[in-house]
């Protein structure tokens, strides 16, 4: 495995982009790959198998891209998929999972909310990581179902957002809440929205920063990251169900003119 091969990351349409852009700007050297895998978006609703099957696709795709490790920038993947993942293949497989360890730390009310899909809220994975991390805190729960929609179609800042924010963060307030996990990486685009109707006093925890450590102490553990610094990295940008709107919102959210591929079938 070179240094030189790049860095695959994929979540189920154009939330993970939130987990890329964390990347670049602490990996500028990487060469970056990025799936949306926009034609089966949401995830959250979909079946353990049919995402796994998706995952594994998707991961074989990046291991012929040349990819040396691949991060899973999508909470629902992580649940249904990352142990088949690390099981089947050989490279460091990063992956998302609700923040509830910091937040159960910085919680002064003891009440956390978390944000995140039905699938990742009703996962083995959630219930073993809150048994573990959410000691002497209440953990409300609550799936959000319209707010990857609302992402996808680029409704983050609009009266539309406003309204089905409203919806899901305005009973958490009411338990007492005081801090918010975003267990869905399609949410920290809608995070200005939910801060303004949460008010100043709630903290709002996006793990993406962290993951990106992650994957860079990953690759200096493995000796993959890119010894190349006068090389400036190259982002790479595929979606099996293409078009013009895939293709605008991911600029919009990326914030310049990029050109997706069509993932093979
Ligand atoms: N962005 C995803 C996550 O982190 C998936 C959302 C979905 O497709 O339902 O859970």
């Amino acid at each position: 495995m070179s240094q030189e091969n790049p860095v695959a990351v994929f979540d189920s349409g154009v939330g993970g982009l939130s987990v890329l852009r964390e990347i670049r700007n602490l990996l500028p050297h990487e060469d970056l790959l990025y799936v949306a895998d926009s034609a089966h978006v949401p995830y959250g609703e979909k079946s353990t198998s049919f995402i796994e099957t998706r995952a594994i696709l998707i991961t074989e795709f990046f291991i012929r891209q040349q990819a040396k490790a691949v991060v899973v920038a999508c909470n629902t993947a992580t649940s249904a998929a990352v142990e088949t993942l690390r099981a089947r293949f050989d490279i460091p497989i990063i992956a998302m999972e609700p923040a509830i360890k910091p937040a159960a730390q910085q919680t002064r009310s003891n009440v956390i909310g978390v944000l995140a899909t039905s699938g990742t809220l009703s996962s083995e994975r959630f219930a073993n990581l809150t048994a573990r991390h959410g000691n002497g805190v209440k953990i409300v729960v609550q799936p959000c179902p319209g707010w990857v929609e609302l992402v996808e179609h680029g409704n983050i800042n609009n009266e539309e957002a406003h309204i089905l924010v409203d919806r899901y963060v305005t009973p958490l307030l009411e338990k007492g809440v005081d801090t918010l996990v975003l267990g869905c990486t399609h949410y920290p685009f809608l995070k200005n929205t939910i801060q303004k109707i949460a008010g100043s006093n709630v903290t709002i925890i996006d793990p993406s920063p962290a993951v990106a450590r992650e994957l860079q102490r990953r690759l200096h553990h493995h000796q993959l990251l890119n010894p190349d610094k006068s090389k400036k990295g190259e982002d790479t940008f595929w979606s099996s169900g293409n078009s013009a709107q895939v293709t605008a919102i991911i600029s919009a959210l990326w914030g310049e003119n990029v050109t997706i591929n069509n993932l093979p079938a």
